[in-house]
């Protein structure tokens, strides 16, 4: 085999905090590669992966192990202990089916009309605050939407709170490096918020409240495993809170939504009228185009080759997502934001991959990138069709070279208006 390319250093951790979602697509450019080794994590060699064929490899389940090789911290503050994104084999196959199982047509539909009822119910509020921004807006919006569509009636005096502690689990994300404090916090929220499930799941399960059937809480709380047992009632939040905390994460896609109505010409007339599909391809293109998850952790279960490449057995694998996600030879002009390339995308599984990749069933890939989707077709026709508002001078910036990828000013929005002569 050819030798892999190496970014030279003994620990690069602190270089790719600093580079961010730059650091591995330019360290491909520079190798001209599809590979190159480096090492993280206080030495560990780790081999980066970028494309199609390394997304159908690290998704191959023969040859890439996925379980144990989540840092500590993202499982403790973000995924939860025991959470499905750690389980492998026939306990993930299991655990993904339950999971899936929420997706039906008539989930899905609800979802939908749910993402459109609130946001056209909030409008009065958003008038009234003058000056609204939009991620932050949009953390409480879906708090409310993701606990609803789950079947979970929250105290409304509590729910400012609930968004909040959301906001901390998704953020902790940014706490991986050095921010110990945001760690701590995080923490901290993912206790609260797990206590509250357990006890909406214990008294499901006494009968104390009647969550409706086909509800998250409901089927997760009658569920049993291939064994014929219950879950666990904290495993069972743990696997609840994994359908609400990353529903409250579409947060992100939203702000780089409405900059993007904002920031390129014409597409908020065409998210209005949305022709042939056209709100869908934006959505795409959103997820395509925002910085979001920079690449996914694995492990070589065998000695394997890639693009004639040899990588060892038990050798730490990272798939470039970000990277995929920007790279010409699947997306012409990457760095255009251009839904209509949507026109004639195949649906390959293993080039759109903001959310993962492969198979919703048998791989790691994100059980609510349909959910995701579907949030989005409606919030940004909403932003786009529904309201009309004024973006007044802010920094729109969206730094590349930072964790986590987000709009410097979080997107604020003013006088905000109906939109009577609505398309
Ligand atoms: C897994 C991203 C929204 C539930 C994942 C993965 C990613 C991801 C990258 C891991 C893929 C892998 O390890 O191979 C996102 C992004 C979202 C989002 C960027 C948008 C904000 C959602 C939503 C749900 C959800 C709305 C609600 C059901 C899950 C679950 C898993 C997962 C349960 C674990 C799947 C497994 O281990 O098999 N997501 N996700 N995600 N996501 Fe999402």
């Amino acid at each position: 085999g050819k030798r892999i390319p190496k970014d030279r250093g003994i620990d690069n951790s602190l270089k790719i905090m600093k580079e961010g979602y730059e650091y591995v697509p330019s360290r491909m450019k520079k190798f001209n590669t599809n590979i190159f080794e480096t090492n993280v994590l206080g030495g560990k060699t780790a081999v980066v992966i970028s494309g199609k064929n390394a997304a159908e490899l690290f998704y191959d389940n023969d040859k890439t192990e996925r379980k144990g090789t989540l840092p500590k911290r993202v499982v403790k503050t973000l995924f939860g202990k025991g959470a499905i994104h750690t389980t492998a084999g026939k306990t993930h196959l299991d655990r993904k089916a339950l999971f899936m199982s929420l997706m039906t047509d008539e989930n899905l539909a609800y979802l939908r009309k749910l993402t459109r009822n609130y946001w056209f119910q909030n409008i009065e509020n958003m008038q009234y605050q003058r000056k609204v921004n939009v991620y932050n807006e949009s953390t409480l919006l879906l708090t409310k939407i993701g606990l609803r569509w789950a079947g979970i009636v929250e105290n409304p005096d509590n729910i400012n709170k609930m968004a909040d502690d959301m906001n901390k689990m998704i953020d902790s994300f940014s706490a991986i490096g050095s921010l110990y404090g945001g760690y701590r916090e995080a923490k901290k929220a993912r206790a609260r918020v797990e206590q509250f499930l357990e006890d909406q799941i214990v008294a499901t399960r006494k009968g104390k409240i009647h969550p409706e059937k086909g509800t998250a809480l409901y089927e997760f709380s009658h569920w049993k495993d291939m064994n014929g047992k219950p879950m666990d009632a904290r495993l069972c939040a743990i696997d609840l809170m994994n359908v609400i905390r990353p529903l409250v994460a579409i947060n992100k896609f939203v702000s780089f939504g409405v900059l993007a109505l904002h920031e390129f010409p014409g597409e908020r007339i065409r998210v209005a009228l949305n022709e042939d599909d056209y709100a869908y391809k934006f959505v795409q293109e959103v997820r395509r185009y925002y910085p979001f998850v920079p690449f996914l952790p694995g492990k070589a279960k065998e000695n394997i080759t890639f693009e004639g490449y040899k990588i060892k057995k038990d050798t730490m694998m990272v798939l470039d997502v970000y990277g995929t996600l920007h790279r010409d030879d699947l997306f012409s002009e990457p760095d255009r934001f251009n839904p209509y390339r949507f026109d004639v995308w195949d649906g390959s599984p293993f080039d759109l991959i903001p959310q993962g990749g492969g198979d919703y069933y048998t791989n790691h890939r994100c059980a609510g990138e349909w959910m995701t989707i579907i949030i989005m077709e409606e919030t940004m026709k909403f932003f786009a069709n529904e309201i009309s508002y004024n973006v007044p001078p802010q920094d729109f910036t969206v730094d590349t070279t930072k964790f986590p990828g987000k709009v410097a000013s979080g997107m604020d929005i003013e006088d905000i208006k109906v939109n009577i002569d609505r398309t």
